[in-house]
């Protein structure tokens, strides 16, 4: 039987940070506020396109798997912030990468993204369909927040991370997954009218901003990523005591929290980094298990649960089996591009669409 391994892994961070104390000077909030309901301190703005963040992040993936951009034969890029419609972000990516042999696709399951992408992946390649592929969770979610409205804009932050997985023999990787919708509750998270409901013409400033009923969203989120944590769990044949390790969607420490008491584990088995760059959406999760990687939370042979929860409303988990291998076979020079520019700079454009707050000088 043919099972698809996670051999690559890698991310991308805008170099500019929105911080707690940012945010005080442009709207009525303060960091105790936004640390005890969130856990976040800070998030990044990116000053460049998706494609790029992309690009960066799936060319480190590509080089921790020891793979030439020939070698995949399709790329998968989540998101809900697509530099355009046409082309999908995906044809971006795969020009600038010069993935001369892959289809391309783009995955929009909003937050969830990124596991969907990890189920339809590993199903193609345990199909036969294809060998390798390149999956990549990447937003500029700073392009639909208004930042005069508190009550979402302290929550968001723009990211990428990818990963490759590839056939294998060995059972490792996506041993069960779960994937859900409730449309009915889609109205709780939207954005209103970006997309033909706005009809021809510029996007209404009113409509096009990221819209949430947090404590909405926030109960469900609470009851999806658990019930689906637990259905997976016991879809792969675990017990709960199995896990070595959640790597949760990071849209809030105390829905990360909520989840991981659901599963019965205690705070040391779960990956937390919703402090340093708050909710990015698709790229919550891959960023999350490159940085658990990264600091020697996943062991060989190591039973994860990825869970997500997002617009749509969507959720998703998978108990994926980890592979020996947790060290990257290469790295790659490509890095996100320095900038003089300020967090206000890059901001600005979008303060002239959506209204500005606060004297932030
Ligand atoms: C958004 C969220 C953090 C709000 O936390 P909460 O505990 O539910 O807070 P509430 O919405 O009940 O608001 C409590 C109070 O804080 C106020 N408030 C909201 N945002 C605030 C902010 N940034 N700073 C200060 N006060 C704020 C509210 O106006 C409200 O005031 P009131 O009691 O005077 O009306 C929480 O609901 C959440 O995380 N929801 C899920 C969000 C999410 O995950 N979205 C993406 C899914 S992928």
């Amino acid at each position: 039987m043919t099972y698809a391994e996670i051999t690559g892994w890698g991310k991308a961070l805008p170099p500019i940070v929105l911080s707690n104390s940012d945010l005080e000077r442009i709207v009525d909030t303060n960091d105790d506020w936004i640390t005890s309901r969130t856990g976040m301190k800070e998030r990044r703005i990116s000053h460049v396109e998706v494609s790029e963040l992309s690009t960066v992040a799936a060319a480190q993936a590509l080089a921790a798997a020891g793979l030439e951009p020939g070698d995949v034969d399709l790329l998968i890029t989540a998101t809900c912030t697509p530099e355009t419609i046409i082309p999908p972000t995906s044809a971006v990516v795969q020009s600038k990468l010069g993935l001369n042999r892959a289809g391309a696709f783009d995955l929009n399951a909003n937050c969830s993204g990124f596991v969907y992408g990890m189920v339809v992946a590993s199903d193609m390649i345990k199909s036969g369909s294809v060998k390798r592929v390149l999956l990549v969770g990447a937003e500029k979610l700073s392009y639909i927040v208004d930042y005069t409205d508190r009550t979402t804009c302290v929550l968001f932050g723009d990211a990428a991370g990818a990963a490759v997985l590839e056939a294998t023999d060995e059972p490792v990787g996506v041993l069960a997954s779960e994937l859900g919708v409730d449309g009915d509750a889609a109205p709780f998270l939207c954005v209103p009218q970006f997309g033909t409901l706005g009809g021809p013409g510029p996007r209404d400033p009113e409509h096009a901003s990221l819209y949430m009923e947090g404590q909405e969203v926030f109960r469900r989120a609470v009851t999806k990523m658990g019930e689906a944590s637990v259905n997976v769990v016991g879809a792969a044949g675990w017990s709960l005591d199995d896990v070595d390790l959640l790597i949760p969607h990071q849209a809030n420490l105390r829905i990360i929290d909520a989840t991981a008491r659901r599963l019965g584990i205690e705070s040391s088995k779960v990956f937390v980094n919703v402090h340093a760059y708050g909710n990015t959406s698709a790229a919550t999760v891959p960023v999350a298990l490159t940085e658990a990687l990264e600091s020697g939370r996943v062991t060989p042979g190591a039973h994860l649960v990825f869970a997500a929860f997002g617009g749509g409303l969507t959720w998703a988990a998978a108990a994926v089996r980890w592979g020996n291998r947790v060290e990257p076979l290469a790295t790659s020079d490509m890095r996100v591009p320095d900038t003089d520019k300020t967090v206000w700079d890059v901001l600005e454009p979008n303060f002239e669409f959506f209204g500005r707050g606060g004297d932030r000088e």
